[in-house]
């Protein structure tokens, strides 16, 4: 039987007013912005997300989800990339500045209590859910091997952390300027195959992780997929960001971002390779 749905409690969701600490650039268009954030960096789970109002004005009636990359203390990391005014306005944002923030927001990674080593798996700017399961599950003396990918060596994001938490880290980029050429679904399908894995983990494009569903279920392994939609709400109310699993439709911002890989109805995915 399939069950579809965020199956763990997580605290309410609190609106926030932070204070940005810290706003480095990690990689070819991506930044890391810190924020003091005490009351959500204390409830937040991996793999749950913000909802960041980044600036007031007609331009920010909605704010922007992004995932809590770490947490450290009273402090909350976000990497972000830069595609628009929101994120374009973040990346010129200075220590001091006052944002407000609503979270934590969603349905983060699940662990089995059995697990023993689980296989991340990351492409470009999907280590931004990553990076705290990585840390939490090294912290449980959970193993943890990842396969990241990147178009190239610059764009390369979270290397330093798994590095630091995993004891395996392998690398996929398209033009084969580090690591393996081609793209990371090569790399962690023949790690699927060796075996040795209770759980993979992965986000990133939806193609990538549709392909990385399909290699662990043909191996038995268990899969978590974390997707991204359009969101207004943040809230589980005005329906921007459906997903269709085997169980209906479900709402990316309250039953996800993370699903199961098996919920997922891939076929109803738009996959990037035509004009919506
Ligand atoms: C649960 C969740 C977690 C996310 N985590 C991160 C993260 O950790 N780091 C990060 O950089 N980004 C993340 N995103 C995407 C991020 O929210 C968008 O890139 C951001 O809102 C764009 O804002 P903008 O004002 O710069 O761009 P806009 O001017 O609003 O849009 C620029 C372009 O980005 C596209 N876009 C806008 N919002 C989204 C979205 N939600 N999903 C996909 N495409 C979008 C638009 O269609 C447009 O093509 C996440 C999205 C979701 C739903
Ligand atoms: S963003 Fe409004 S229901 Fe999900």
């Amino acid at each position: 039987m399939t069950t579809c749905g965020c199956a763990h409690h997580t605290p309410p969701e609190v609106f926030e007013n932070v204070t940005l600490v810290a706003n480095d650039r990690v990689a070819e268009g991506v930044g890391l912005v810190t924020f003091d954030a005490p009351r959500i960096a204390r409830d937040v789970q991996p793999g749950q997300f913000v909802h960041v109002r980044i600036a007031y004005g007609v331009d920010y009636l909605l704010r922007r989800p992004f995932s809590v990359y770490r947490t450290h203390g009273d402090r909350l990391e976000i990497l972000y990339q830069v595609v628009g005014r929101g994120t374009r306005d973040l990346a010129l944002a200075t220590p001091g500045t006052e944002m407000d923030m609503v979270g934590p927001l969603g349905c983060g990674w699940r662990v089995a209590e059995d697990t023993a080593h689980a296989l991340l798996v990351s492409g470009g700017l999907g280590a931004a859910p990553l990076g705290m399961l990585a840390e939490e599950l090294a912290v449980r003396g959970i193993a943890v091997t990842v396969a990241m990918g990147a178009p190239c060596g610059e764009r390369l994001v979270g290397r330093d952390l798994f590095e630091r938490v995993a004891r395996r880290v392998e690398i996929a980029t398209d033009d084969g300027s580090c690591g393996t050429a081609g793209f990371v679904t090569g790399v962690c399908g023949e790690m699927i195959v060796e075996g040795g894995y209770d759980v993979v983990y992965t986000c990133g494009p939806e193609p990538m992780q549709r392909i990385v569903a399909a290699q662990a279920a043909d191996a038995g392994v268990a899969c978590q997929v974390s997707l991204e939609r359009l969101m207004a709400c943040g809230i589980g109310v005005c329906l921007s960001c459906v997903v269709e699993t085997k169980c209906g439709f479900r709402r990316a911002c309250v039953d996800g971002p993370v699903f199961y890989a098996k919920e997922i109805v891939w076929g109803s995915v738009y996959d990037g390779s035509c004009e919506l």
